[in-house]
């Protein structure tokens, strides 16, 4: 028997990790970064209405969705694009953008996304170096573009370092970058940071016809599983996306479910308020069992035990997902020692930096402070 010979090597995509939780009692999932508030209100009240009508089609384009979204942020709903999750929209720029051989430019340790978006047309992923503490360095950026670069991704913050580029940068960048180069500026943790900046960032869009602004309901909408995502562009450049993107990509039920909670801005306000507390506890405590910090400014902390041996940070995960608790080590990142941690309630977190004091204990020989 031959099998057919797929264009793409196999290959298992990292994003997906076998996690073992055998032993768990309860399961606390602080690997994904997804919303520990729940989801915006209305929302699954208007998925449950919605499934009434599952037997019919969908509306293919998005037509009420996009203008909840337009209406919300002042923008033309015939510049927006709505995705399977944002991940669509991120994938469909390469496919409308790049062919193989062409350079897919990004800074090192961004969104792994970026990567597979690389590999899936045959596309060279370009890393570009970062500066200290995972700082973008925007010259650097623009030093590494060559005749064979098509598209520029920048996750604004990142995933997983959860590093912000300053809203000026961003704009030299949109405004030095050659206009034949699409800059998509993937905005998918926008919720999490100063709400003038997801402004700005429409504004650079509007001036320059090569940015596309990506966004998500995953994170603060806490809509992951609906898979809803947008994308603002220029009208062309919003055609070229729907021109690839799936015909019936958004399903109903997410349609109605992001219709209603675009609206929910005081919602949003709340998880900005609420994580950014979180995140300074989660980071504190962390501080103080002896962790190095990335600036993180999104709803997750990155971090390192200096002095933990090969392997720890693969080990800790492991060992805290038998007990319920996951979170995510990134050797598939290129950063094997780092790992990523959800913000989410105290009690949660008191209860995972329990279990976390005794794994850096068994590296440090100290008795440190885990009781909070
Ligand atoms: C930086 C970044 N962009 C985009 C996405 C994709 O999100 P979604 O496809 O759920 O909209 C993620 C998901 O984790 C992310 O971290």
């Amino acid at each position: 028997m031959t099998l057919p010979v797929p264009y793409l090597a196999a290959r298992t995509l990292t994003v997906v990790k076998p996690i073992d939780t055998s032993g768990a009692k309860r399961i606390v999932n602080l690997g994904l970064n997804e919303s520990w508030l729940g989801t915006a209100p209305g929302a699954i009240e208007a998925i449950r209405a919605s499934a009434a009508d599952v037997h019919r089609y969908s509306d293919p384009g998005c037509k009420v969705m996009r203008a909840a979204i337009g209406k919300q942020f002042r923008l033309d709903p015939a510049r927006i694009v709505c995705g399977n999750g944002s991940e669509e929209l991120l994938d469909a720029v390469g496919r409308v953008y790049a062919r193989a051989g062409d350079e897919i430019l990004f800074p090192a340790y961004s969104f792994l996304q970026f990567n597979i978006v690389a590999y899936r047309i045959g596309a060279k992923a370009v890393e570009v170096p970062l500066g200290a503490n995972f700082a973008v360095d925007i010259d650097m950026l623009l030093a590494a573009v060559t005749p064979a670069t098509r598209v520029v991704f920048l996750a604004n913050p990142n995933n997983p370092t959860g590093v912000a580029v300053p809203m000026d940068e961003v704009a030299r960048l949109a405004r030095e970058l050659p206009s034949h180069i699409v800059l998509v500026l993937d905005a998918a943790y926008a919720e999490y940071v100063d709400p003038a900046e997801s402004e700005a960032t429409f504004e650079i869009a509007d001036r320059h016809p090569n940015v596309v602004v990506t966004r998500t309901f995953s994170k603060a909408y806490g809509l992951a599983a609906a898979r809803a995502g947008w994308a603002y562009a220029h009208p062309e450049v919003a055609t070229a996306l729907n021109n690839v993107r799936g015909i019936g990509n958004v399903n109903g039920m997410a349609q109605a479910a992001a219709t209603v909670a675009i609206a929910a801005q005081g919602f949003v306000k709340e998880i900005r308020e609420r994580t950014a507390e979180g995140r300074d506890y989660l980071h504190g405590r962390l501080r103080a069992l002896g962790f190095e910090l990335s600036p993180s400014v999104a709803n997750f902390a990155f971090a390192r035990l200096p002095g933990a041996p090969a392997g720890w940070a693969q080990d800790t995960v492991a060992r805290l997902a038998k007990q319920g608790f996951i979170f995510r080590s990134n050797e598939d990142y290129g950063l094997p020692d780092w790992l990523r941690i959800t913000v989410a309630d105290q009690a949660d977190l008191d209860e995972m930096l329990q279990l976390l004091a005794i794994e850096v204990e068994a590296v440090t020989g100290e008795k440190l402070a885990a009781g909070g």
